[in-house]
């Protein structure tokens, strides 16, 4: 933290999406969130993303400081300056030929990601890397860089060759996405030829992009402690485990926060009945609400299990549809399911709906509002993500008190107690964790949460207030975020690259 005396942090934070302007997952959550909880304490935070249409147009008013020229785009690029929630300066990186496109940032109509994804995205990163050295004419020197996933990877080793640089902080949001491709494309994009070697950008031949960050910066991050040991395992580290075992004393956990702001039953403008912890009985009326929305049966006893997600293997909806069958033997459960992305779950998820219409009911697309309404709506949240690097949605539906019911991995285990005995009676418990990511654990688990609902007394709403009274707001991790940042400015890492040829 800054002392009375200290100046504030020169911080750019760099990042491929950013809520309120783009977002298709998590990622645009923390990118929108903390660089606002890191301009409450004071520093001086900017944003930079590639200017999308959507973002342009949610940005507006915006005003063209800058033109850059950098190797890959023979029209000058241009920086259009604009303001993240009213409060901090952001900066958008105008490349009509690659960004100006419809739908997704990374996925083109046919579902296929965009082919020039490496020039577009290694644009992005001399865009950044120009602003840090202050070169983009803006009049300002960041003390540090704050990279987020593959998209930003480059930038800490194209930084890591300049005398006077900021200091770089990379933070892994999902390891599984990497940023790999040939060796043609690297020569392609005219990068310094030594970065192509196994220190650098070279992995088992190819060319990768989140290398850049692993390799170069001078401290990682990932967001959630247990996530942080995980990926230092074969499992989980998906061959860049000893990469980042060389670096684990430069690595750290840090759970991401959520933003109360957009996330409060209290005053969500997306929800029809408001309520919080002291009045949890006004939840019913966001079940009732949904259950119509969706088609279902208007029934206050009922168990309405509920999941939000990206349809890709990692959330393992394909496990919920597996226990479709058992849930529909028991009576008194529904289940509401909001998603998009792989072509054959969406398929599935639509045949559950038109098989069991009664019980099961289906929204194929992404639909934020709607979100709301499942995150009030339902009685429990499913969870069961094969990995987790930290989730948010278990974080809302705590919030919501929304009981979340998740895999005990990454972000997940380090959120959700259990409800177990002893957990119970020391007031600790919040959700249903389950350890084995199968089918066969998730139902059991399904069926704890069938037996709680069932219990006496009010044994429900005191597990489910329980989550709703849990502080996940932003404040803590900003304020560690700080540290780390003050650190990687003070004890910058070696270039892995000194010494070789
Ligand atoms: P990930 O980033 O891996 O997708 P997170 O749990 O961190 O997972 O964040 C997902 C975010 O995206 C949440 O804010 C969630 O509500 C939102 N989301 C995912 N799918 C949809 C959808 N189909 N419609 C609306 N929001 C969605
Ligand atoms: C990634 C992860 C998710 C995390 C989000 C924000 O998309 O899959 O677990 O919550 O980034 O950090």
């Amino acid at each position: 933290m800054n002392g009375p005396q200290e100046p504030p942090m020169k911080i750019l934070f760099a990042s491929s999406e950013a809520q309120p302007l783009i977002k298709t997952g998590g990622l645009a959550d923390v990118a929108g969130a903390l660089p606002l909880a890191l301009g409450h304490f004071g520093q001086d935070v900017r944003l930079v993303l590639p200017a999308y249409p959507q973002a342009v147009e949610r940005a507006i008013p915006l005003q063209p400081v800058a033109e850059l020229y950098l190797p890959g785009s023979p029209e000058p690029v241009r920086l259009l300056e604009g303001r993240l929630g009213g409060e901090i300066p952001l900066y958008l990186v105008d490349a009509p030929e690659l960004f100006e496109r419809p739908g997704n940032p990374y996925v083109g109509a046919d579902g296929h990601d965009w082919p020039d994804n490496p020039e577009r995205f290694a644009l992005f990163c001399r865009a950044v890397t120009a602003i840090a050295l202050n070169h983009a004419g803006l009049d300002w020197h960041p003390d540090l860089v704050h990279c987020n996933d593959w998209q930003t990877g480059l930038v800490p080793a194209l930084l890591a060759g300049e005398g006077s640089r900021p200091a770089t902080l990379f933070t892994i949001h999902n390891l599984a996405y990497q940023g790999v491709f040939d060796r043609a494309v690297f020569d392609r994009l005219h990068l310094n030829p030594a970065l192509w070697s196994p220190q650098g950008l070279e992995f088992h031949g190819h060319f990768s992009f989140i290398k850049g960050g692993l390799a170069f910066a001078d401290w990682i991050t990932t967001v959630s402690p247990t996530y942080a040991r995980e990926i230092l395992t074969p499992a989980f580290g998906y061959g860049l485990e000893g990469l980042l075992r060389h670096r684990e004393e430069r690595l750290e956990g840090v759970l991401n926060g959520i933003d109360y702001r957009q996330w409060d039953p209290a005053s969500d403008p997306a929800i029809p009945h408001h309520y919080d912890a002291d009045r949890f009985a006004l939840k019913a009326g966001n079940k009732r609400a949904l259950q119509r929305e969706m088609g279902l049966p208007e029934e206050d006893d009922v168990l309405l299990f509920g999941h939000i997600g990206r349809l890709v293997e990692q959330k393992g909806v394909d496990m919920i549809l597996d226990v479709l069958p058992g849930l529909m033997r028991r009576p008194g459960t529904q289940l509401v399911l909001l998603g998009s992305g792989s072509a054959e779950l969406e398929r599935a998820l639509q045949e559950a709906g038109r098989r069991f219409p009664d019980r099961v009911a289906t929204y194929i697309g992404y639909d934020e509002p709607l979100a709301h309404r499942v995150e009030a709506g339902c009685d429990c949240f499913l969870m069961p993500s094969r990995f987790e690097p930290c989730g948010l949605n278990q974080l809302y539906s705590l919030r919501y008190g929304s009981v979340p019911l998740v895999h005990r991995t990454g972000g997940l285990a380090d959120t959700v107690v259990d409800a177990t005995p002893r957990n119970l009676l020391d007031g600790r418990a919040t959700g249903f964790v389950f350890d084995q990511p199968d089918s066969a654990a998730l139902w059991r688990a399904m069926e704890r949460a069938m037996e709680f609902w069932g219990r006496p007394e009010g044994a429900w709403e005191r597990l489910a207030v329980n989550g709703m009274r849990q502080d996940f707001s932003w404040d803590a991790s900003a304020r560690r975020y700080l540290e780390i940042y003050r650190r990687a400015i003070d004890d910058p890492a070696p270039n892995p690259l000194a010494g070789t040829a």
